[in-house]
């Protein structure tokens, strides 16, 4: 099969082109695109064209799909697939409206992390000409390269808890998001957890920093007053401006990064009127790790 990965030039990214993804792609395509990924760390594939089973069906290729708890963002049908979305319909919303508008890596709150976030962009906001909403993006490889030496002597082997709720009550309280609390089932099935602060990467082998400012809530083995310390230089360390990366959204694009060697940002620079519609596949590590989070010895060909 044909076709191009061409780097963006920056610190992550890399632009796809000549794959219709509406189409099952050979084992060796989807083995050279899982290598991009955790190369380039964020891919992007122009002018797709795609119903939301077959995103589903491309996603679900990489790994379990993520159900989200937030049940009333799902595609009717076909749960995996959430709406993120401004837009209304007889004043319903149509989509979670604010989905991932801060620093964070998706279910770092969970056993299971995940591999990929899927994107496929229906409708973009766009203000003389250009477009808003961007997706911005931090590398995790360049962040733990670029820690200092005595902060990766102190913080090697330790853990960090990841809690679903911090993000969800932050963009509560901090933004004003029309979210409704979690339920107690909603927060018992999302539990805190643990993972290590570096984890080695398992696509490229390298050392990452795994810590978000929008789940890592305490270093475990740290006072809270440390852990409190050393969580804040973490999180000011990995968004400094050499670590960034912003995708700027074209109609049909289909954008697709790997959450283990990235933290991302949605930028909520548009209003209620400049309407965005996304389809949103979150897929777990599972051809990575067992579901006891321990490292597979070798990742399947397909998942
Ligand atoms: C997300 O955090 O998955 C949402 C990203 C976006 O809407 O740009």
């Amino acid at each position: 099969m044909d076709f191009t990965i061409t780097p963006t030039g920056a610190t992550l990214g890399a632009r796809v082109e000549g794959l219709d993804l509406s189409k099952p792609l050979p084992d060796k395509t989807f083995q050279t695109l899982v290598q991009a990924l955790g190369r380039h760390g964020v891919l992007k594939y122009p002018k797709q064209n795609l119903s939301s089973q077959q995103l589903r069906d491309f996603a679900g290729r990489f790994g379990e799909l993520e159900i989200n708890v937030a049940n009333a963002y799902q595609e009717p049908g076909l749960p995996e697939v959430m709406i993120l979305s401004n837009m209304k319909q007889d004043d319903k919303p149509l989509g979670l409206a604010d989905a991932g508008q801060d620093w964070h890596t998706d279910m770092s709150y969970s056993n299971m992390i995940a591999f990929t976030n899927v994107l496929y962009g229906i409708t973009i906001p766009r203000r003389d000409g250009k477009s808003l909403g961007n997706t911005e993006f931090c590398n995790m490889h360049a962040a733990y390269e670029g820690l200092p030496a005595e902060w990766k002597e102190r913080l090697e082997g330790k853990t960090a808890t990841h809690d679903f709720n911090k993000f969800w009550e932050m963009m509560r309280r901090e933004r004003g998001s029309a979210r409704p609390p979690l339920t107690p089932e909603q927060r018992a099935a999302k539990p805190p957890v643990s993972h290590p602060l570096f984890m080695t990467h398992p696509i490229t082998g390298k050392r990452v920093l795994y810590a978000n400012p929008g789940y890592a809530i305490r270093i475990n083995e740290m006072s809270e007053a440390d852990s409190d310390a050393a969580l804040a230089f973490l999180f000011e360390h990995q968004t400094q401006p050499q670590y960034r990366f912003a995708n700027q959204w074209e109609e049909h694009d289909l954008l697709m990064w790997d959450n283990m060697g990235t933290i991302h940002n949605a930028v909520a620079d548009y209003l209620p009127h400049e309407h965005r519609f996304i389809k949103r596949c979150q897929v777990a590590a599972t051809r990575f790790f067992h579901a006891d989070g321990t490292p597979r010895e070798t990742a399947p060909a397909t998942a």
